[in-house]
């Protein structure tokens, strides 16, 4: 008998879950991230809900503004707002690294809170080191990162400073996250779809390669998630991740010739086929479980987050379906 994979879904936590959106109503999105019983709270909603195989802490990847004295808060409907965008190599010659302990010891709460709660693993995360840089450089969601672009491709220098400041802060997290007891870590590069391959190796993947290799004697699993994971599979494979989490738009099964099989592969489903019918949903799942079926190694997961507007339905429907997939 084949065992069917684990599965777990990007922001399985979040709007599209009445249960969320209660407590939403009360609270403003970061006091959610702040007040580790809350944060605790919401990490479970989904796996009561739908019986997930992981649980993801609730947090969010920009929560680590505060560890360098930058100021974000979360308009409804708008998104992440920085304060102050950085638009100068001073403002980055400025940035101040503080005691992560002091300023996001509430993560390392709610990871203690969570984990004697918890029946399945818990996932830490973290942004990649350039997606993070472009929210404090656009200052809020942006189509097409043009003014991190313009300031990565004239003044690369600042810009690798940017870069290694919040790589040591991220550093610094993932070893509080690790401390506080998570047993995994996803790593967002959710913006690194706007970079050729060659931008990608230098101001992505070499910050990726410091995290990796400074956390490696932890021994903790990390999944390397990015927008454009299939374009940049093969330098993904050089970090030597215990997963690569793939967009949409790549072929799986096709995968396997450029990620070794010691490399769990993760993710793959189009994120809006939780829009389709019942029975469109069961097709697209099986379809990407018939092809992983004697995989060594495969996570059941979207190819980005749910947004918000998808029916819980469709999540059990997905989520049972794999589960049904064990016989
Ligand atoms: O996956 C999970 O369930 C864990 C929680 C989680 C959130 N954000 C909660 C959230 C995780 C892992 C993230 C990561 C994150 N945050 C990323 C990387 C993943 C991705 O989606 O690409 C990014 C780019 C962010 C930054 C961010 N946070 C944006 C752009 C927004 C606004 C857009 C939106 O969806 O509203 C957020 C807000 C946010 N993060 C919400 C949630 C549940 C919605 C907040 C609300 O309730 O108003």
């Amino acid at each position: 008998m084949e065992e069917r994979p684990p599965v777990w879904l990007m922001r399985q936590a979040g709007r599209y879950m009445p249960e969320y959106r209660a407590i939403r109503a009360k609270y403003s999105f970061l006091e959610m991230c702040r007040q580790p019983e809350l944060a605790a709270t919401i990490t479970q909603q989904p796996l009561k809900a739908f019986g997930m195989d992981a649980a993801i802490l609730f947090s969010d990847i920009l929560v680590i503004a505060d560890a360098l004295g930058i100021t974000v808060h979360f308009e409804d409907g708008v998104g992440p707002i920085i304060e102050k965008a950085l638009n100068t190599e001073k403002d980055v010659t400025l940035l101040q690294k503080r005691t992560i302990k002091e300023t996001l010891g509430y993560v390392a709460q709610a990871i203690s809170l969570l984990k004697p709660l918890l029946q399945v693993p818990l996932i830490g995360f973290c942004g990649a080191p350039f997606t993070v840089a472009s929210y404090f450089i656009e200052g809020k969601s942006s189509r097409d990162l043009k003014k991190t672009k313009r300031w990565m491709l004239s003044q690369p220098d600042s810009f690798h400073q940017l870069l290694e400041k919040i790589t040591e802060c991220t550093i610094d997290y993932l070893e509080m996250q690790i401390a506080a007891g998570i047993d995994a870590i996803q790593i967002f590069d959710s913006w690194a779809s706007v970079l050729a391959h060659a931008q990608f190796e230098e101001f992505s993947l070499e910050y990726l390669r410091k995290i990796l290799n400074r956390i490696q004697h932890r021994n903790i699993p990390v999944i390397l998630f990015a927008k454009g994971s299939s374009v940049f599979a093969k330098p993904l494979t050089h970090l030597n991740p215990a997963a690569i989490s793939l967009d949409w738009n790549c072929d799986i099964t096709q995968m396997r010739k450029i990620v070794p099989s010691h490399i769990a592969l993760q993710g793959n489903l189009d994120p809006d086929i939780l829009l389709a019918p019942n029975n469109i949903i069961r097709k697209e799942v099986q379809r990407i479980l018939k092809g992983m079926k004697k995989d060594p190694g495969y996570v059941f997961n979207l190819g980005h987050g749910i947004s918000p507007d998808v029916p819980t339905d469709a999540v059990k429907t997905l989520v049972d379906c794999v589960k049904e997939a064990a016989g």
